[in-house]
């Protein structure tokens, strides 16, 4: 683990959330945790319920128009946004309306100073805020979660391993999924036989470049047959209609 250099910021995540407790929760374990306690990241929670004004500190109202649910004031979310305004990195409202979240953008992001993260509660947030405060709108998929605080977390462990010096040089990032557009090619270890079951053959052959061409045709293999969007897009047939 290697810290950053004495001039060189650490990344800083600010999170704004109702459940600070939620916080560092997996992250402090682990690679994450051990990149943390060297400081090669830093993590905030504010509480955003510390900046209600009310009696009964309320931080959500019923909707205008009628339905379902609870909605997030605009002002006392602004208001803890506002105390963070000079934290590094773009404004990230973690909601299931938003884009969906890839390596593309966690590399993006990874590569920045920060980021600052809105964890949602309830129905979601006033439309007003989002606009008002410029908030980037990000999903983890296509399922609802009971708030934002686990897509950060999740979002958050993708951007620190990327961080330099937190996954060590034997573990090589550039094979991950996604990292060339392809899901990754599947892997073996010891033992060589087990319940009956082989490892492939070219595997154990030393022959680097018949492994690499396995690799590459195993993945091209899994990527189109679950992922038939990467699979357009890699071939470079992706009509984006
Ligand atoms: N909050 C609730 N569901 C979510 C999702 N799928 N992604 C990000 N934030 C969320």
């Amino acid at each position: 683990m290697s810290a950053p250099a004495p001039w060189q910021a650490p990344w800083q995540a600010t999170v704004l959330t109702l459940f600070p407790d939620m916080f560092p929760g997996p992250l402090g374990l682990s690679l994450a945790g051990k990149a943390l306690a060297a400081e090669t990241w830093r993590l905030e929670t504010v509480d955003i319920r510390a900046h209600a004004r009310d009696r009964h500190r309320s931080v959500d109202d019923t909707p205008f128009g009628g339905g379902s649910g609870m909605v997030m004031r605009a002002d006392v979310t602004a208001a803890a946004l506002d105390a963070v305004a000079d934290r590094p990195g773009p404004r990230v409202y973690l909601t299931p309306r938003g884009r969906p979240l890839d390596q593309g953008l966690v590399r993006e992001w990874a590569a920045g100073p920060g980021l600052v993260l809105l964890c949602g509660r309830y129905e979601g947030l006033d439309q007003r805020v989002i606009e008002a405060r410029d908030l980037v709108e990000v999903s983890l998929g296509d399922f609802v979660l009971s708030g934002g605080e686990i897509a950060a977390l999740a979002m958050l462990d993708a951007c620190v391993r990327l961080l330099p010096g937190v996954m060590g040089a034997a573990s090589g990032a550039d094979e991950d999924s996604f990292e060339n557009g392809l899901l990754e090619y599947p892997l073996y270890t010891q033992p060589r036989t087990w319940e009956g079951r082989e490892v492939p053959e070219v595997l154990l052959s030393g022959h680097h470049a018949k492994i690499d061409a396995w690799r590459r045709a195993a993945a091209e293999a899994v990527t189109r047959a679950r992922r038939p969007d990467l699979w357009r897009a890699y071939r470079g047939d992706d009509d984006q209609s």
